[in-house]
Order: C-alpha cells, then sequence, then structure tokens
C-alpha cells in the first residue's frame, strides 16, 4: 500500500477566529478562509482544515472532547486507492466520496479519509552547516543566519492519537494499511511509518484512559533546527504559549517545538527527521523522560550583556 502520509487533518472546533489567526501566524498559508473555517496549506499543499464544530459537512464528531474530525492520507495513486478500499471493504464500511477520495474508520474509531495526495513538490533549500574538516555547506561570504529570515512549514509530517488500545490500533495500521513499526515504547506507544515514506514516523499511538482519546499534537516539517527555533521564537513572541521545547527527540532525533493550540492539541515545529528502510529493526524503550528528548531547552526573552541581569535570575 502506496501511502505517503498525511494529507490534512479536518477539525471542527468553536473558534474559527482565534484557529484562523493561530494557523496563520503558525505560517501556514490561509485557501479559502472565510468566517466559517477554511484550509491552511504547507509549501508541498499539505494542510489543516478548520470548520466550526456543527458545520454538516464534517463526519461526526468522537464521544471524547477531541476536535479531530477526519485524518486524510495522501497515497501514491489511484491503483493504491482502490486497492485499501478493497482492503477495508472486508470488514467495514467504505464510502466513495464525490472528489473521489474514500473514507473509512480505523479499529479505535478514528475517520479517515484517502486521496491520491496533493503533494507539491518542494523547492527550499535545507540548512546548511559550516563544519570544520568538512567541504563547507556554505561558502565564503554566504551569512548563516538573518533576522529577517523566512520560514514557511514545508509539509505535514505526523499525528499522534491518543488510543485505548495501542496495540490494537498498531496493528490495525500494520496489518490493514502497510505501516511498519520503526521504534516503540514498552506496552505504551508505537512510531508507524507508511510504506511510501522513509520518515521515522507518520504516526504514533500512545496508551491512554479511553476518555482521552483523540489527537494529541500534529507537526509540519521546516527546514531545519534553525528554522525550529526561529519559527517557534517568533509565534512565542506574538504570545503563543509554548508547551514543550525546544529540543530534540530520541526516537527520529526530530528537533522539536510544541505550543499549545485552539484545536485542542498541540500543535509542533519539527526538522531532521531521521530516515528508515525495511532493514531498521525496531527499538524499544520505556516511555520516560529520557527516552523521549536528549535535551530540551527553555524559552527565554531576548537579552544581552552589559545590561542588568535577566529578569528571575539569582543576584
Ligand atoms: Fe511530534
Amino acid at each position: 500500500m502506496n501511502i505517503l502520509g498525511p494529507d490534512s487533518l479536518v477539525f471542527g472546533v468553536d473558534d474559527v477566529p482565534a484557529c484562523v489567526q493561530y494557523f496563520t501566524d503558525f505560517g501556514l498559508a490561509p485557501v479559502g478562509v472565510s468566517e466559517t473555517g477554511g484550509r491552511f496549506e504547507a509549501v508541498d499543499g499539505t494542510s489543516i482544515v478548520i470548520a466550526r464544530r456543527d458545520d454538516p459537512s464534517l463526519p461526526p464528531p468522537m464521544e471524547t472532547g477531541t476536535m479531530l474530525r477526519k485524518t486524510i492520507y495522501g497515497v501514491a495513486d489511484r491503483r493504491t486507492l482502490d486497492a485499501i478500499a478493497v482492503e477495508l471493504g472486508r470488514d467495514r464500511e467504505v464510502k466513495r466520496l464525490p472528489d473521489g477520495s474514500i473514507e473509512a474508520c480505523d479499529d479505535m474509531g478514528f475517520v479517515l479519509g484517502f486521496q491520491v495526495s496533493v503533494r507539491r513538490k518542494i523547492d527550499v533549500p535545507g540548512e546548511a552547516v559550516n563544519t570544520p574538516g568538512n567541504k563547507p555547506g556554505r561558502g565564503p561570504n554566504m551569512l548563516g543566519a538573518s533576522a529577517n529570515a523566512e520560514f514557511r512549514p514545508l509539509t505535514l509530517s505526523h499525528v499522534v492519537y491518543f488510543v485505548p488500545d495501542q496495540e490494537r490500533a498498531s496493528k490495525f495500521y500494520m496489518d490493514r494499511l502497510g505501516f511498519r513499526c520503526t521504534d516503540r515504547f514498552t506496552g505504551a506507544g508505537s512510531f508507524l511509518r507508511p510504506a511510501g515514506t522513509l520518515d521515522h514516523h507518520t504516526l504514533f499511538l500512545i496508551q491512554t484512559p479511553p476518555f482521552m482519546k483523540g489527537v494529541e499534537h500534529f507537526t509540519f516539517h521546516v527546514s531545519g533546527p534553525t528554522a525550529v527555533l526561529q519559527c517557534g521564537y517568533r509565534f512565542a513572541a506574538k504570545g503563543y504559549q509554548s508547551f514543550w521545547g525546544p529540543g530534540r527527540h530520541k526516537f527520529g532525533s526530530n528537533w522539536f517545538w510544541y505550543f499549545n493550540s485552539p484545536v485542542g492539541c498541540r500543535v509542533e515545529y519539527d526538522a531532521d527527521m531521521d530516515l528508515h528502510d525495511d532493514s531498521w529493526v525496531a527499538r524499544e524503550a520505556p516511555m520516560q523522560v529520557d527516552e523521549s528528548q536528549i535535551f530540551l531547552f527553555q524559552h527565554r526573552e531576548k537579552w544581552a550583556p552589559g545590561g542588568p541581569p535577566p529578569a528571575g535570575e539569582a543576584h
């Protein structure tokens, strides 16, 4: 099953204007946005879609408080779409929607869509680094940092669900949709990637009590560590609340910075995730702080030596 990854996440929300402001400030491009919602696109066309909670065009809400209404996967071609329809049609309803996509539920009740992917080619330079002893990543007179540098979320990377039975949930994605498990936290969570990407994970499942079922966070890749830090710094400066980060994960090696959001879950900037192929053997570790990050920093206001000590510091 040549599934590439999430193309779009659809939310039914209480406060459309707050979400419009949030995702615009996050750096996504608003497309067809009105007071009833719209789409917010990354550079490659992957997106977040916002609608009012009572919008009749949305799939029905989950029994919990999650605002996520649908996860739409991008697949390589029509053949994959047909194969998914046949596979899932063996034991559940598969709807064919007028736009050519299909819709079905996973084993935990999350509504999934599948469509021939909207992803466009990304033409954005990666972060270039100069390392002594190596060929320069940036030649003479090429500056590495600028306060005015433009960064955009490049692509929707991954989504994380709280699920009441992560083993059963993982099995559905692996056995029915061909996802691979790259790493796992013992009895607590599996990192999964579909066959059409080498990214460490596009889906992570975390075991929780049933009342918490829903989306925990989702993430857009940016161009590199500097972009994570600079995007996060700017977002915090706009008044958005940092939840976790900046730091660097252990499983996946991705740099991260998470923020609270008005869609009831966290939203993450990340960069430089590990790639894996089928020769990789999944690691397993207990779900503890040392396994969740290699290092973690705390955001501070800007400061420069010469003035008084930073506010709150011991003198
Ligand atoms: Fe993440």
